[in-house]
């Protein structure tokens, strides 16, 4: 169902957008609903669009009821935008028709993020890509997006030459049903109860496990980590950048946290990157040393901003070009949903 707003509602001469959120139902989708509204993005109607499963359920936009919708190839009809939150199958099969007829997609999945002709934008560090009106841009990697919230502005200064990540993520990353999982499984494992894994590879409550993507044979990383990496060279133009990345899911429900050691070209000092990265938009520094109080999934999920502190020289490096910090930053927003609405935001202004 299209949800019309009234038209005397909006400023006389704002243009309005057909908006399609595909993969609506789903923990991204439900918050690119919510961005939409909480960012004013000038929505005239909006199509909520999902499985076959959800069709006729209610959501709620403005404080209107909304219909979701079977997704179908006539979908699109009148839509301006069509922010894709489903499957990557789903993506390479509707997104042509999408364009089709009319409408410039973002897309959530891994489907396009390395296509060569395919933009893959985090604003902040290459929004003016979207001066050219792309039809097609990728959403990065939530890993990929929240690292690179704080690594783009120390690099402006510094110049990033190598990067060894480790990630701490949480279930909201796999989706919704994992989430449910960690839930179950957590009031399961407190009753004594058994809670076979039905959607993550392994026990989840009061576990940690390695990403539960594939692993790739010949490099031993798995197929997360490999995206993280080769999406942070496409988005920061470094195709060369030395970098490695290992990828955990820890039993945290929302917001992932990320331990990031990074060797600069010069020397970079902790108070430099705390200064530099409390100047940085949408990053927020969380560095109080004396009560030891650092970036925590806890305090980042439902934010906007990326934490960014524990900054530190690393030791094993004597010549001071090599930094250690910590972030946390909500992957369903800056990772998924509000870097979605950013970009919308972008194609429109
Ligand atoms: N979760 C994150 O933090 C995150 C971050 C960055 C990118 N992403 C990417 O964003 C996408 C969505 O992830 P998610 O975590 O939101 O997953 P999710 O919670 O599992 O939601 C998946 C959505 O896709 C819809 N869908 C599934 N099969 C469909 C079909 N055959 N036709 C139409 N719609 C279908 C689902 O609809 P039903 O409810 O009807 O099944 C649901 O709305 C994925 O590509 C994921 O890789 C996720």
């Amino acid at each position: 169902m299209l949800l019309t707003r009234n038209p005397e509602e909006a400023p006389a001469q704002a243009r309005l957008f057909n908006v399609a959120v595909v993969g609506a139902t789903g923990a991204v989708g439900a918050e690119v609903v919510a961005c939409l509204e909480r960012r004013n993005f000038p929505v005239r109607d909006l199509r909520l669009l999902a499985s076959p499963r959800s069709a006729g359920r209610a959501m709620t936009y403005a404080g209107a009821p909304v219909t979701v919708e079977a997704i179908s190839p006539d979908s699109f009809k009148g839509v301006d935008v069509a922010i894709f939150a489903a499957t990557s199958d789903i993506a390479r099969t509707y997104a042509p028709y999408a364009m089709e007829a009319g409408a410039t997609v973002i897309d959530n999945s891994a489907a396009f993020r390395m296509a060569n002709d395919i933009p893959l934008v985090v604003p902040e560090v290459n929004g003016g890509v979207l001066a050219s009106a792309p039809r097609l841009i990728a959403n990065p990697n939530c890993v990929a997006a929240i690292a690179v919230m704080a690594l783009w502005p120390l690099h402006q200064r510094a110049r990033v030459v190598r990067l060894i990540g480790s990630t701490y993520q949480a279930a909201s990353g796999a989706g919704a049903a994992a989430m449910e999982e960690l839930r179950l499984s957590t009031q399961a494992w407190l009753a004594g109860e058994a809670y076979p894994p039905q959607v993550m590879a392994h026990p989840y409550a009061f576990n940690l496990f390695s990403h539960d993507q594939p692993i790739e044979p010949d490099s031993g990383y798995n197929k997360e980590e490999l995206k993280v990496m080769a999406e942070l060279r496409k988005i920061m133009a470094l195709p060369s950048l030395a970098v490695s990345f290992t990828c955990i899911r820890v039993p945290v429900l929302r917001a992932h946290a990320m331990a990031l050691t990074v060797e600069f070209e010069t020397p970079v000092s902790p108070l430099d990157a705390e200064t530099w990265l409390s100047e940085a938009p949408g990053v927020r520094v969380v560095n109080n040393v004396a009560a030891n109080h650092f970036p925590m999934p806890s305090e980042a999920s439902g934010r906007d901003e990326v934490l960014a502190g524990r900054f530190r020289r690393d030791l094993s490096d004597p010549s001071g070009r090599t930094l250690s910090m910590f972030l946390a930053g909500d992957q369903l927003l800056k990772g998924a949903a509000l870097n979605a609405v950013q970009i919308a935001e972008g194609l429109v202004r």
